[in-house]
């Protein structure tokens, strides 16, 4: 593996109900910097980052994670190395009967024994570092949809993991929230040394803090470079996708198993 990668993944091929999610796929994502992953809705994000944390498994391929393959992994490593990965989910997942002091400190919990006055210092830095200390004792019913984010950002950086993944961390935030997000992923990258992963179709947010980004559709890389070249991207895929253009290479409609007028005729021998 080369060093200044802290996952690679080689020819991953991976398919759900028949239908290929991804085809040999080579992506490398390099440590302590921010790297995002962009496609359209639908196209696999959210399914790599489960590869990653080994939440599914490819059919093919591998997956190597800070010099170790998750093909040859033991359940004891596993639970090793997923203790060094946070994950901000699509949606933030926060764990309705908890306070946010215990959700923040749900991780550590689990994966160390330290006493409950070190956790709560612990669980008070963290949650200072995202502006909510004194929403400590709130249950998640009682925060926006924006604190509850943050509430989530500060739980998956709680054990200071080494890579940190995003999915669509700006989705449905308003613009003052989306600000202190973005510096929010750039302060926690550069300070903790971490190698962040986003997967994202903000493109704006997206090409103005990665170092690094992957286009992908139909399973397969379109574009990657830093976001200067892909502005300059001539690809028509890359300018239907940063343009919003209804026209062009990806296709708005999900494969359908019968042509649309034969359904609508009823004739299912079509
Ligand atoms: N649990 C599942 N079982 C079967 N198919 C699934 C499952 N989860 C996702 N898929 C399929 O896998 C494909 C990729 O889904 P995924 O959630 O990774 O997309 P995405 O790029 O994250 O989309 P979005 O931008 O809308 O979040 C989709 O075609 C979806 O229908
Ligand atoms: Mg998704």
């Amino acid at each position: 593996m080369n060093d200044n990668n802290y996952i690679e993944i080689r020819n991953l091929n991976f398919s759900r109900d028949g239908r290929n999610i991804y085809n040999n796929l080579s992506m490398d994502i390099p440590k302590n910097k921010i790297t995002a992953v962009m496609g359209p809705s639908g196209s696999g994000k959210t399914t790599l980052l489960r590869l990653i944390g080994k939440q599914l498994d490819p059919d093919s391929g591998t997956i190597t994670i800070n010099n170790t393959s998750l093909n040859q992994i033991s359940r004891k490593e596993l639970f090793l190395l997923r203790s060094k990965m946070g994950v901000l989910f699509q949606s933030a997942s926060l764990f309705h009967d908890l306070n946010v002091a215990e959700n923040v400190a749900f991780p550590l919990r689990v994966h160390t024994n330290l006493s409950d006055s070190m956790i709560n210092d612990l669980v008070s830095m963290k949650l200072e570092a995202v502006g909510l200390r004194g929403a400590k004792d709130l249950v998640p019913s009682e925060l926006s949809g924006g604190m509850a984010r943050r509430v989530a950002l500060a739980r998956a950086i709680i054990l200071d993991p080494s890579l940190l993944m995003y999915d669509e961390p700006f989705v449905g935030q308003d613009p003052i929230i989306l600000g202190i997000l973005k510096s929010l992923i750039q302060k926690i990258n550069l300070i903790k040394q971490t190698t962040s992963l986003i997967v994202s179709h903000n493109i704006a947010e997206v090409l103005s803090i990665a170092d690094m980004i992957y286009i992908i559709s139909n399973g397969e890389i379109v574009a990657q470079g830093s976001a200067d070249a892909i502005k300059n991207s001539k690809s028509d895929f890359v300018l239907q996708f940063i343009n919003g253009y209804t026209d062009g290479p990806v296709a708005f409609n999900f494969p359908a198993e019968q042509d649309y007028t034969a359904e609508l005729l009823g004739n299912t021998n079509a």
